[in-house]
Order: C-alpha cells, then sequence, then structure tokens
C-alpha cells in the first residue's frame, strides 16, 4: 500500500477529515478533503460534525477547530507546527492592555492563541477583517492585535485609528518594497497580489491585499492571465492546479512560513494510527475562547 493509500483506510475507518490550510505543503493539500483559509477553515470545522478532524496548519488553527468542535478529536499532526504571530500577544499581556485602557474594544485577528482569545471581545480573519471593523462604532476605540501590519492596513483603509499590538509575521515582513518593483519590471502584464500581513508600503505597491481565499478567488473570476503572488508559496500549487492556462509567480521565493511545512504525510499517518497528538482545551477556557469567535460568525455568517 501506498502512503496515501494507508491514510485513505485509516481515514475511512476513522470517518476521519482532513483539513488543511493554503500554505501547506501540496502533498498535504493533495490528501485533504477540504483546502481553505483561517475563514473557511473555521466555518468548516463548526459544521462538519466530524468525529475525528486531523487539522493540517498551525495550532492556532486547529485550537480553533477544537474550539468550534469540542465533540470531535481534533489530531495536530505535527505539535511543533505553531505561529510565531500568535505567540506575540499573550493572554497576561492582552489582560494587562485592558487594565489599564477600560472601554477599549479588543479586536483580535484569529492567529491568536485560544488562551489569549479569552482576553478578547471579537474575532477576525484577513478574509472579513475590514468588514467587520467597518461595522464598529465610529466614535469606539478600538485595539487591534497582534499583526500591525494588517491593523495598519485596516486603519488606513478605513480612515481609522486603531491602537496597533507590535506583532507582525515574519514569514510576510520578509517581502520588501523593491521586491514588489522587481517584480513588475520582469512581469510587467502581471497583477500584484499581497497578503495584507505585509507592510503597508508593499500594500501600497500592490495591485490588491487580500486573504488567501480572496486571491484563490480572484484569480479564478479574473479575465487577467498573469498574477505575481505575494504570500507563502505553498498557496501557488493550488491556483496553478485550479487555473492551469494562468501564470503566477511568486513575488519573493523565499517566503516560506517554516511552520506550516512542518506537518508531513508521515505526521498525518501517524496521527491517524495513533489518534494522537490531540488538541485539548480546558472546558472553561475554551468556552471563552469561543465567545469572539461565535461574535464574528454571528456578524459575518
Ligand atoms: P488567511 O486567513 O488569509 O488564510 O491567512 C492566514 C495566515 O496565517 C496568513 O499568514
Ligand atoms: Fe503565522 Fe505568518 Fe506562518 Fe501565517 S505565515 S501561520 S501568520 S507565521
Amino acid at each position: 500500500m501506498t502512503l496515501e493509500e494507508e491514510i485513505g483506510a485509516l481515514k475511512a475507518r476513522h470517518k476521519a477529515l482532513i483539513l488543511a490550510h493554503n500554505y501547506t505543503r501540496p502533498e498535504i493539500q493533495d490528501i485533504a478533503d477540504f483546502v481553505g483559509d483561517s475563514l473557511e477553515l473555521s466555518r468548516k470545522a463548526a459544521e462538519c460534525h466530524a468525529p475525528v478532524i486531523i487539522f493540517c496548519g498551525v495550532r492556532f488553527m486547529a485550537e480553533t477547530a477544537k474550539t468550534l468542535s469540542p465533540e470531535s478529536i481534533v489530531l495536530h499532526p505535527n505539535p511543533h507546527s505553531g505561529c510565531p504571530m500568535a505567540d506575540m500577544a499573550s493572554p497576561e499581556a492582552v489582560a494587562e492592555y485592558r487594565k489599564k485602557h477600560p472601554g477599549t474594544l479588543v479586536v483580535a485577528y484569529v492567529n491568536t492563541t485560544a488562551a489569549t482569545k479569552t482576553e478578547v471581545d471579537i474575532c477576525c480573519t484577513s478574509g472579513n477583517a475590514e468588514k467587520l471593523i467597518a461595522g464598529l462604532p465610529a466614535d469606539r476605540k478600538i485595539l487591534f492585535l497582534p499583526d500591525a501590519n494588517l491593523g495598519a492596513n485596516l486603519n488606513n483603509k478605513l480612515g481609522r485609528k486603531m491602537d496597533l499590538w507590535p506583532g507582525c509575521c515574519p514569514t510576510h515582513n520578509k517581502i520588501l518594497p523593491e521586491h514588489v518593483t522587481a517584480a513588475k519590471e520582469k512581469h510587467p502584464s502581471a497583477l500584484v497580489l499581497v497578503h495584507p500581513e505585509c507592510t503597508p508600503t508593499v500594500v501600497a505597491l500592490a495591485d490588491r491585499a487580500l486573504s488567501t481565499g480572496g486571491m484563490l478567488k480572484f484569480v479564478r473570476e479574473s479575465e487577467h492571465k498573469e498574477f505575481i503572488i505575494g504570500t507563502e508559496c505553498g498557496i501557488l500549487h493550488r491556483m496553478r492546479k485550479e487555473n492551469p492556462v494562468k501564470q503566477f509567480y511568486p513575488l519573493e521565493p523565499a517566503v516560506v512560513c517554516p511552520n506550516m511545512k512542518k506537518i508531513t504525510s508521515e505526521d498525518v499517518l501517524f496521527a491517524l494510527r495513533d489518534l494522537a497528538p490531540r488538541i485539548e482545551l480546558d472546558e472553561e477556557m475554551r468556552r471563552k475562547a469561543k465567545a469572539p469567535i461565535d461574535r464574528m460568525l454571528e456578524v459575518l455568517p
């Protein structure tokens, strides 16, 4: 039996569902039942009711799946796959901020740990942040955490003055304005799409700033034939597979999230064989962490 066949047999035995983020390795995307961005994966986890979910993505995403689907066994095939940006806002530091700024609405990018989500009012993802923040009262003081780049891009787009937590994605921060200029010179007919975790200077040079799901939709529907892609290179696999006649150029080939790449097919096989490692959350913490995610899903179902 091939590795894929073994995974398929175990998957059927446990009635398991494999969810994978758009940045995972191509072979993981190919064995997944569903590949998507953070928002799509959260929705899927909330509605799938699978007895076993194998979550191929970084830890906060698997925690979100467990938070929304507590009755499922949620397996995170490589427990070392974390998101450094999510770790930049600890629950203690956020609680401290709240104490000093009573009345400030705390909006957390979904890239936060479950423990930190217990200290925030509402979550958003890169796929819904603009709509969600545009709908908040204009006179309300807001803290946006933990991504200062995404927060600054939202402030610029919406004319808001949210306080920004000093966090960032080390992977997207590697994309520099000179990379955009050079890529445009090399591929003058291509549209430049970047992720809003890039710096505001990079976003200003791009044609669109979109979530990973937003980029996939955009390239599918666009009449353009060439695109320069400014995000983690794992997304190119799906783009090329879904759009065989279009051309995709990575804005900068070094844009790799090492954590997303930690999950291998062997990890998935062992996780299914052993039904471990599991995401386990303290029930009180899970309930508290669920509230801001529920608010997000209620506002923008
Ligand atoms: P998306 O929600 O756009 O998939 O982004 C998640 C992420 O971690 C980007 O670095
Ligand atoms: Fe975290 Fe950045 Fe990796 Fe996304 S790309 S999971 S924000 S480190």
